[in-house]
C-alpha cells in the first residue's frame, strides 16, 4: 500500500506528530512524509492509496495566511519562546487540499492543539478531514488531535499516541476496500 503523510507545521510539534504517524504507519506499507510546501507532495498524494493529512490548529480551524503571519509574529516574540521551522509555511493545509485534482480513496487527518476543553481550542483536524471526503476520499478511523501545552510543547505521551494512532490507521487501511 503506498501511503503519503503531508503536514503543515509553523513550530514543529506538527511535524513530530506527522513523524510519530509515519513510524506507526511503516509496518503497513510504503510511507512518503511531505510538509504542504514540497513541490513532489501533490503528484505522490493523488497517486496513494491512503493520504494523511494534518496540521496546526489556528482560530479553531485550519489556518490562514493571517494566522501564519501572527505564528511568525509569535516567534519574533522572546516572551514565547517558539522557533519556526526552516520549513513554515509558505502555504498552509487549506491551499494545499484546494490545490488537489484528485485524491486518493482513502484518507485521514489529524492536527495538533492546545491542551484545553475542545469546545475552547477547536480543532482542524475535522475540516481537513471534511475538505478530502467532500472530494471523494473516505476517512479510514476518525480524525485525531494531539495536544500542546500553553508554552507550545507537546504533551508528554502524545508522540506514543501518534505513533499509535498510525498503527490503527495502517491497520484498519490494510482491510478497507482501496475503491
Ligand atoms: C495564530 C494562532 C492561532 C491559534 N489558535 C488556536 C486555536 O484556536 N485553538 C488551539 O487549540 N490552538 C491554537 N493555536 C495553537 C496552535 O494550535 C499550536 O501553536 C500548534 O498546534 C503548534 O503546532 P506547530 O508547532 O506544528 O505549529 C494557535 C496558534 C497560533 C499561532
Amino acid at each position: 500500500m503506498s501511503i503519503v503523510v503531508v503536514f503543515e507545521s509553523m513550530f514543529g510539534n506538527t511535524r513530530q506528530v506527522a513523524e510519530a504517524i509515519a513510524d506507526g504507519l511503516a509496518p503497513f506499507g510504503e510511507v512518503t512524509t511531505f510538509t504542504v510546501n514540497e513541490p513532489g507532495a501533490k503528484d505522490a498524494a493523488q497517486s496513494a492509496s491512503l493520504l494523511v493529512v494534518g496540521g496546526p490548529t489556528h482560530v479553531h480551524g485550519m489556518s490562514r495566511p493571517v494566522s501564519r503571519e501572527e505564528a511568525r509574529n509569535w516567534a519574533a516574540d522572546p516572551l514565547k519562546s517558539v522557533t519556526l521551522e526552516p520549513t513554515a509555511p509558505g502555504t498552509g493545509v487549506r491551499e494545499w487540499i484546494d490545490g488537489l485534482d484528485t485524491v486518493p480513496a482513502l484518507c485521514a487527518a489529524f492536527d495538533t492543539r492546545m491542551d484545553v476543553a475542545r469546545i475552547l481550542s477547536g480543532a482542524a483536524s475535522g475540516h481537513v478531514e471534511r475538505e478530502l471526503t467532500k472530494r471523494g476520499a473516505r476517512a479510514v478511523i476518525p480524525a485525531a488531535s494531539f495536544l500542546v501545552s500553553k508554552e507550545t510543547v507537546l504533551e508528554e505521551g502524545e508522540l506514543a499516541r501518534a505513533r499509535e494512532w498510525g498503527a490503527n490507521l495502517g491497520a484498519a487501511a490494510a482491510v478497507s476496500p482501496k475503491r
